[in-house]
């Protein structure tokens, strides 16, 4: 495993992270399984692989596996465990009515991960509202408080929203850390590279996350990515390619990911030995590039999902539906998103309702043709 300071805080840290939010499931016996019903063994036993590997940062939340999470993790760190890893977790801003429920969400999250203390206490998954409604309830004077109290260490938050939202609250607060979502296509989403960098020049360490974009870039990749991935001088796999494009980058502190069993947890840490910062040649970074403008060209309808469109008056979710035929074209995993695309049209927001009175397309900022469109994703879509 490789190591990287984090930050100014004086400690090294696994440039491999573990997220505890696709922990394996426990499969019943007519087959299904749910996101709440963990396979805790099978967890428990991953946790601690990683961290006997040299992993020291593991990730979870509140809501994560509907709350279970964070109790298999703290369960995972027993025996010893919890004294050698840091371990990051957050707090739901959703939940929050008032500033009396900063404390007790953190003390819940104390118990179930049987500790005293959590290294990095994140505010999660910050946007516009989000961040202005902990604002205004007194967050930072909380976090220096839960700082001073000990129950925290490192005050940070994860984040999904734009650019400029994101340089606001950088510059808000002396933050310990953050997290993003970053990968070889979200170069320019959300905070994306500009500001990757931009809290890294201010001595922020960044933690990314969905570094294979919660496995759409490993796993049932297309052929037609395969085959410009085949065209590199070494051969590797697809998540190799992402995960060392991202260890490439000296401003990435952690990449954190998730891992569904044993072994995909095993070829990550093997990844993870010698990925290094200037570890990919110019090539090879011109490579990642032309696979990402290989993804970017399957894009059949240029939405921004701005929802400045919606509410749509016959009920039509115009920026899911293509968010939807983008995907299926990208990362051409049809069965799954027809599947999605007819739970949308049962609760009643299909492209079929199109009344065509074209109110979308005059607000429409990219000036899409909204209405063929949604008329080309239906037929794609529907069964
Ligand atoms: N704060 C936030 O707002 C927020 C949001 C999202 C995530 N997170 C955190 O960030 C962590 C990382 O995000 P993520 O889980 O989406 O990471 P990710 O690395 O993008 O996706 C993880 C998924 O990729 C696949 N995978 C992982 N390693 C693989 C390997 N070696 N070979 C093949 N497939 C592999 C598995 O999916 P399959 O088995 O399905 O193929 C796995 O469940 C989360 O676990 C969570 O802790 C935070």
């Amino acid at each position: 495993m490789k190591y990287v300071p984090f930050g100014r805080l004086g400690f090294e840290v696994s440039r491999y992270g573990l997220g505890c939010m696709r922990l394996p499931l426990r499969v019943q016996p007519d087959g299904s399984t749910s996101t709440e019903a963990i396979d805790e063994e099978h967890a428990i036993a991953m946790i601690r692989h990683a961290a006997d590997s040299g992993v020291n940062y593991f990730d979870t939340a509140h809501g994560y596996h509907g709350g279970n999470s964070k109790k298999v993790l703290g369960k995972a760190l027993r025996d010893g465990y919890r004294e050698r890893v840091l371990v990051a977790s957050k707090l739901p801003a959703w939940i929050v009515e008032t500033a009396d429920d900063f404390e007790r969400l953190l003390d819940e999250h104390l118990a179930a991960l049987e500790t005293d203390h959590i290294d990095f206490w994140l505010l999660h998954s910050m946007n516009r509202q989000s961040w202005d409604k902990l604002h205004k309830l007194g967050i930072l004077e909380h976090l220096d408080a839960m700082v001073a109290k000990g129950k925290i260490r490192f005050p940070g938050f994860s984040f999904h929203d734009d650019l400029d939202v994101f340089k606001e609250i950088i510059d808000a607060y002396d933050w310990k850390m953050c997290q993003i979502q970053y990968n070889l296509l979200d170069v320019d989403h959300q905070a994306g590279r500009e500001g990757l960098r931009y809290a890294a020049a201010r001595g922020i360490p960044v933690v990314v996350m969905e570094p294979l974009k919660g496995g759409r870039l490993a796993g049932n990749v297309p052929q037609y990515v395969l085959d410009r991935w085949a065209t590199a001088e070494t051969w590797r796999s697809p998540q190799e390619w992402a995960f060392r494009w991202l260890a490439d980058q000296p401003e990435v502190t952690v990449v954190l990911s998730g891992a569904s069993n044993m072994e995909q947890l095993k070829d990550s840490l093997e990844i993870f030995a010698t990925a290094a910062v200037d570890g990919l040649s110019d090539a090879e970074r011109r490579l990642v590039d032309s696979v990402r403008q290989l993804y970017e060209s399957r894009i059949r309808v240029d939405c921004t999902a701005c929802d400045y469109c919606l509410p749509c008056q016959a009920n039509v979710s115009i920026p899911r539906i293509f968010a939807l035929l983008n995907e299926g074209s990208m990362y051409e995993n049809w069965p799954e998103v027809k599947a999605r695309y007819a739970r949308l049209v049962e609760e009643g927001n299909g492209a079929g309702q199109c009344i065509a009175c074209g109110k979308c397309e005059a607000v429409c900022p990219q000036s899409l043709g909204i209405i063929n469109a949604l008329k080309t994703a239906h037929a794609t879509l529907a069964p």
